[in-house]
């Protein structure tokens, strides 16, 4: 056989019983003679043996031969021109005519010698004229039934030949099918042997269920070999998850009423890991529709189960950071308008001292309560950060400061700073204080002392490699401890504003929460892993800062202080009543005078009566119909030179991006001082625009 079986070409099956021994045209005679008589009268006697052929010379009677074949020839043997015995031996010597029977006919040469040449000459008879017809006849019928003869067995050996052919091609196309199949189960195999999926089948009345597996790679998505399962008839039961067992089960005893199953449940694996499992079986029937056997396959989806857990948390912090920030938002109002009350109370009454004490501490309370809303702002992704490259090795020194009185003896820290580590771009003061968050909570999880590794080291994410960051350059900061660690359940929750293990008092539980709101508006990330007994890494990951020079120092704290403005003519806008009455207030006790409107259309009507006659302008910023931003722009076609000032609840990234040119924000709440001195920044910058 040539080449490769698969490579065969498929010949189509000859019809045998199609092609009976094709039935031979009659057998032919050839008639040589030169003359016209013999070859009429022999002819005729040969006629219904045969198709006779004449001819009339050797030349003609070659031609003839050329052309066809023939049962036996009759030659005469003197003809003029090429004679009998010539023409014999040209017929003799020509392979497609040597082995044709050939009779010579004679008149004449009757003698021994003659016929011995006719003979030599490959004659087959030597027959004199005349001829005796019915010696002719049937001399010619001898061998035109030999003819006829082997040509019926040539035919049967052509068929036999065809036959055998078409044997051999039926045999090669069902061994190339075969390989087909084998090929095709292999290509299978390898499929279901590289998912995360295993087929089995399962008798129909086993109790316990014993899943019989077939194929798959079971050791890598259990643990456990195909051997160890068949030999533990329990194993399947023993190691399911306690709070998914009864609802297993119980659809397992189903699916022999609906014939069909798909269940999803935690199971244990060898190394004591519980895996997410899609077991889904259908059940076989035999020929009279009775059960035979479940055919199934069980797929690990722990993958997908943990991709879709992540996407739900995210979508919790989302919900929960949109309740707290509107709610932290009208705290903060309210708590402006009382900070701002006390502060004139405190400045305006002459109060006994046991009363100012009481005051005092009135205040600090307020104050506290705005310290809470602020952190549960920063948790919403709601606080005003002001984001700049921070130099990571500077963080240790400022940190370390802090930390002097913090952890006492039994707590050791390690810094891991890769060497060339890129500045980070965020809010340095955020930084520090998401690093002594996590930097207690280390601390707290090792009541008896350990080490805290704190590592700051550069990354680089792909496209979804990192959960919720984008592709891109990355500092990761990791805060490592090796205390008591985190159960599965808790880790879920443990960045949930208020949650907290700790002792009421202790912990506000808004630590965590703080420093995932902080990374997250950095457009930065946050992740805890933690393994009960083990420890805990707590993996802040910030963006590399644009390639520019970090600022020396905070932001904050090195301003020149101004010298404050008097006597300012001030319109004021706040659509809270209680808010804009209080803040009017500390701004008459700074010695100012202030006009009130409730809202913008009312401010901007005030503009136009009083034809621009105000130092500044101050607004506060969400309000309903016209924003404080918007009724700024407008305030600025009337009166295009005159300062103001936004106040704002929170860092709202419009607040910032939208305000027109020159104009200060203040950050509720502030307190007298710090109005006092952005009155003086507008003011100045007035005078210098001026
Ligand atoms: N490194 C850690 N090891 C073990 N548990 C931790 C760790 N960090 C956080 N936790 C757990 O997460 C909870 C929440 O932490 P989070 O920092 O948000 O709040 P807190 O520390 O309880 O209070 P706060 O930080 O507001 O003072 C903690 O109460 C603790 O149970
Ligand atoms: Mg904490």
């Amino acid at each position: 056989m040539n080449g490769p079986v698969g490579e065969m070409p498929v010949a189509p099956v000859p019809d045998l019983d199609a092609t009976p021994a094709e039935t031979p045209e009659r057998a032919r005679v050839l008639l040589v003679d030169d003359d016209e008589r013999n070859l009429l009268a022999v002819a005729n006697v040969l006629e219904d043996l045969g198709e006779v052929v004449s001819a009339r010379s050797g030349e003609e009677a070659l031609r003839h031969l050329l052309k066809g074949e023939f049962a036996v020839i009759l030659l005469d043997v003197y003809m003029p021109g090429m004679d009998g015995y010539e023409t014999a031996q040209i017929i003799r010597n020509r392979d497609q005519t040597k082995g044709i029977p050939i009779v010579f006919l004679s008149a004449v040469n009757k003698e021994t010698e003659h016929q011995l040449r006719g003979y030599s000459m490959g004659a087959v008879d030597y027959v004199f004229k005349p001829v005796d017809p019915i010696i002719l006849r049937s001399k010619v019928a001898v061998f035109v039934d030999l003819f006829e003869k082997s040509k019926e067995i040539e035919a049967k050996a052509r068929q036999e030949q065809a036959l055998l052919d078409a044997n051999l091609r039926a045999n090669a196309e069902r061994l190339r099918a075969e390989q087909e199949l084998r090929r095709a189960e292999q290509r299978q195999a390898a499929i279901i042997q590289s998912l995360p999926m295993v087929l089995y089948l399962e008798p129909f009345n086993a109790h316990p269920r014993r899943p019989n597996y077939v194929s798959g790679d079971l050791e890598a998505i259990t643990g456990y070999t195909y051997r160890q399962v068949a030999d533990d008839p329990n194993i399947w039961a023993d190691r399911l998850h306690p709070d998914d067992r009864d609802r297993t089960i119980a659809s397992i005893e189903a699916r022999r009423k609906s014939g069909r199953s798909s269940i999803e449940y935690r199971w244990m694996c060898a190394d004591g890991s519980y895996k997410h499992f899609l077991d889904q079986a259908v059940l076989l029937r035999d020929a009279h529709g009775q059960p035979l056997e479940f055919a199934g396959t069980l797929t690990d989806i722990s993958e997908q189960r943990s991709l879709e857990m992540q996407l739900v948390q995210a979508q919790k912090m989302d919900a929960i950071g949109k309740l707290t920030g509107g709610i932290a938002h009208d705290f903060n109002n309210l708590l402006a308008a009382v900070i701002g009350g006390l502060g004139l109370i405190e400045k305006r009454a002459q109060l006994p001292d046991e009363q100012r004490k009481v005051l005092a501490m009135t205040k600090r309370a307020a104050e506290q309560g705005s310290e809470l809303v602020r952190r549960l702002l920063a948790f919403a992704r709601r606080q005003k950060l002001e984001p700049h490259p921070v130099e990571i090795p500077t963080l240790r020194e400022a940190v370390s400061d802090l930390l002097l009185h913090t952890l006492g003896g039994l707590v050791n820290i390690e810094w891991q700073v890769e060497n060339g580590v890129w500045n980070a771009f965020a809010d340095q003061a955020q930084i520090e204080l998401a690093l002594l968050n996590l930097i207690i909570n280390g601390r707290d999880a090792m009541p008896g002392g350990g080490t805290l590794t704190i590592a700051a080291e550069n990354r680089q994410v792909g496209d979804d490699e990192v959960q919720g960051l984008e592709a891109g350059d990355y500092v990761r900061l990791a805060v490592t401890d090796t205390g008591t660690g985190i159960s599965p359940e808790d880790l879920d929750r443990v960045m949930d504003p208020f949650f907290t293990t700790k002792d009421v008092g202790k912990g506000s539980g808004l630590g965590l929460s703080m420093v995932y709101g902080f990374a997250t508006q950095s457009n930065g990330a946050f992740r805890i892993e933690s393994e009960l007994g083990a420890g805990t890494t707590a993996e802040l990951w910030l963006p590399r800062a644009p390639g520019e020079q970090p600022k020396a120092g905070r932001a904050t704290g090195d301003k020149p202080r101004r010298r404050p403005a008097r006597n300012l003519r001030l319109l004021l806008v706040d659509d809270h009543v209680e808010v804009r009455s209080t803040t009017a207030a500390v701004l008459e006790d700074l010695g100012h005078t202030v006009e009130q409107a409730s809202n913008g259309a009312e401010a901007l009507e005030a503009l136009k009566t009083r034809e621009c006659d105000f130092d500044v302008l101050i607004s506060d910023y969400a309000m309903p119909h016209l924003s404080g931003t918007e009724f700024l722009r407008e305030a600025r076609e009337i009166c295009p030179e005159v300062p103001a000032v936004i106040i704002t609840g929170y860092a709202e990234a419009e607040a910032i991006h939208d305000r027109p040119e020159g104009v200060e924000i203040l950050q509720k709440p502030f307190t007298a001082g710090r109005l006092e001195e952005v009155l003086a920044q507008v003011s100045d910058a007035r005078v210098v625009a001026g």
